[in-house]
């Protein structure tokens, strides 16, 4: 989706109710995120919340057309475990079906494969794991059940633009009381356009009608109001996606100038997965993948995460 830095005003952002349809559970997980953050921050830890995966914009009010953005949910999923192995308890919000941690390793795998039953009567007859076709099942498991029992991660999904822009200021609240603890990783590839639900066809837009044209609206910058206003104290990242390299560099320090908030990660579609460049007010750092890092299975976003941990500390001692 375009990558335009719209201003919400702060009118725009008290007016996300009137524009959006409030999911009927908002308030509900609300309170869940801020026990989560109450209860890790008082055991020491640092939260983050973690946005994933593209939202979905309804073309017609009973939708059989969306238009989606881009992402896959790689980034914040690995993310997600990278932050859980250096201690944060993390808050996973993240696009129904679209990568999970732990999980992701195994997706184009299909597990009835890898399973095989023995027959025998009702007491002894089992199913049998063939580890080869899970890779490093074993240790994948026990981390993951290790994470699970400790209650470090909570998911939260979202399918709709709507749904998304309310979990992340519901989010955002939530954690405002932890403070310079919490931080915010934006990796989520949010539409910057939408109908508003007044101008939205009812029905199925039908194609006997000729050519399709739609006029959209712009979607509030969310960034704005969460700096400013929802968690002020907290340490915020945004992703700056472009596909023209010779622009990323000058967005992302505009987002910076625009928000006013620590870090932006800049990257291009194309080789998101082994480069992207750490840009804050004063710095700006390139981080990539060797030849050999990538034969080892090394992620960029092992790079990024320690990258980010090392920015929280400063900035929370400050
Ligand atoms: O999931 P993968 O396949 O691994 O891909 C990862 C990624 C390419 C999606 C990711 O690295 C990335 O770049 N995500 C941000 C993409 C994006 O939509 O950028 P943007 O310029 O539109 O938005 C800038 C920032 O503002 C983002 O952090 C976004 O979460 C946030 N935003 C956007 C729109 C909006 N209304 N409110 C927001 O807060």
């Amino acid at each position: 989706m375009a990558q335009s830095d719209v201003p919400v005003s702060a009118a725009a952002a008290g007016s996300l109710a009137e524009e959006f349809a409030v999911p009927s559970h908002v308030e509900e997980v609300k309170k869940v995120m801020s026990e989560f953050a109450e209860q890790h921050e008082a055991a020491g830890r640092r939260v983050v919340l973690i946005t994933s995966g593209g939202t979905k914009v309804p073309l017609e009010s009973r939708t059989v057309r969306f238009l989606d953005n881009f992402s896959s949910g790689r980034r914040g999923a690995s993310s997600a475990e990278y932050f859980l192995d250096s201690g944060y308890a993390v808050i996973f919000l993240h696009r129904h079906r679209s990568l999970y941690p732990y999980t992701r390793l195994y997706t184009g795998i299909n597990l009835l494969d890898s399973l095989k039953f023995e027959p025998g009567d009702e007491d002894t007859s089992r199913v049998l794991l063939n580890k080869k076709e899970l890779p490093n099942i074993v240790t994948v498991l026990k981390r993951y059940q290790a994470v699970k029992a400790a209650g470090l991660l909570l998911p939260v999904e979202f399918n709709t633009l709507s749904e998304y822009l309310h979990l992340l200021k519901a989010a955002a609240q939530a954690l405002s009381s932890i403070g310079s603890k919490a931080m915010f990783y934006l990796a989520a590839a949010v539409s910057d356009f939408y109908i508003p639900a007044s101008e939205m066809p009812e029905h199925k837009i039908q194609s006997s009608n000729g050519p399709l044209q739609i006029s959209m609206k712009m979607v509030p910058k969310m960034l704005r109001p969460l700096v400013k206003d929802w968690a002020p104290k907290a340490f915020v990242i945004s992703f700056k996606l472009e596909t023209d390299p010779s622009i990323l560099l000058e967005r992302a320090r505009r987002a910076l100038d625009t928000y006013n908030h620590q870090v932006v990660v800049a990257n291009i579609l194309d080789t998101r997965r082994g480069y992207v460049v750490v840009v804050t007010k004063n710095s700006q750092q390139e981080l990539s993948l060797t030849d050999e890092e990538v034969q080892k299975e090394i992620e960029i976003e092992d790079k990024i995460v320690r990258n980010l941990l090392a920015a929280h500390t400063h900035f929370m001692s400050q």
